[in-house]
């Protein structure tokens, strides 16, 4: 499968939003990636159900939503209406993670679990299978524009050991500091879903630098 952009839209201009979503709808990128966060799990907040009803009313294209919250099940629902496609929950904020999984499924999204950068990957040996996606942090998550941090590649390769051994079909999405280098080594690595944020709206050119980013 060629690699899919996933646009962090924290990185967008929000005094003229609409103007951001045209730019992404007419680009190359795959998805809309949508960063929740509540203060709380995240030293940040950042938006909420009416940017994300205003982004789901003027594009086609998939939502793909990051939950960057403590107990992200009382809003699983929500987000179902609101129209997310790709539903992300973080490992650490879900005490009963496979509960919350088939939840987000028997809605009909795809169901991912999302890996700050100091948890590492064996802690998905038995629910691997039950994983439409696995996004690792590959910065600490609350804030755009921050450095990449290393370890990521290593632990995109144990991961991708990980999906074959088990005989998954999960994807591998890496959001935080993605760009052009950054990008290329993670593709080698194994990953699927690249997000990017700052890198591309601080651009000159975004929809070129999308196109960059696609054709990696
Ligand atoms: C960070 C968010 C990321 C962020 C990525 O908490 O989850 O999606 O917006 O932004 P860049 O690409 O600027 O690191
Ligand atoms: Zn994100």
């Amino acid at each position: 499968m060629k690699h899919l952009v996933a646009l962090s839209l924290l990185a967008a201009d929000f005094s003229n939003l609409r103007a951001d979503i045209e730019m992404i709808n007419n680009s190359d990128a795959d998805w809309f990636h949508l960063d929740i966060m509540d203060g709380v799990f995240v030293p940040n907040i950042s938006f909420g159900v009416p940017v994300v009803e205003c982004v789901n009313k003027y594009t086609q294209k998939p939502l793909d939503v990051h939950l960057m919250m403590v107990n992200p099940d009382s809003f699983i629902d929500t987000f179902h209406q609101l129209g997310a496609s790709v539903l992300n929950v973080h490992y650490e904020a879900c005490t009963h993670l496979h509960r919350t999984i088939q939840k987000i499924k028997s809605l009909g999204m795809k169901a991912g679990v999302t890996l700050n950068p100091h948890t590492p990957v064996c802690l998905l040996e038995e629910i691997i299978g039950d994983l439409d996606l696995v996004m690792l942090m590959s910065v600490n998550p609350g804030f755009g524009g921050q450095k990449f941090i290393e370890n990521t590649i290593g632990k995109v390769s144990r991961l991708k050991e990980l999906i074959l051994r088990k005989n998954a079909q999960t994807l591998i999405e890496v959001d935080g500091g993605v760009n052009l280098e950054t990008g290329r080594r993670l593709l080698d690595a194994g990953v699927d879903v690249l997000v990017a944020g700052n890198f591309v709206f601080k651009s000159e050119n975004p929809v070129e630098m999308i196109k960059k980013l696609k054709m990696l």
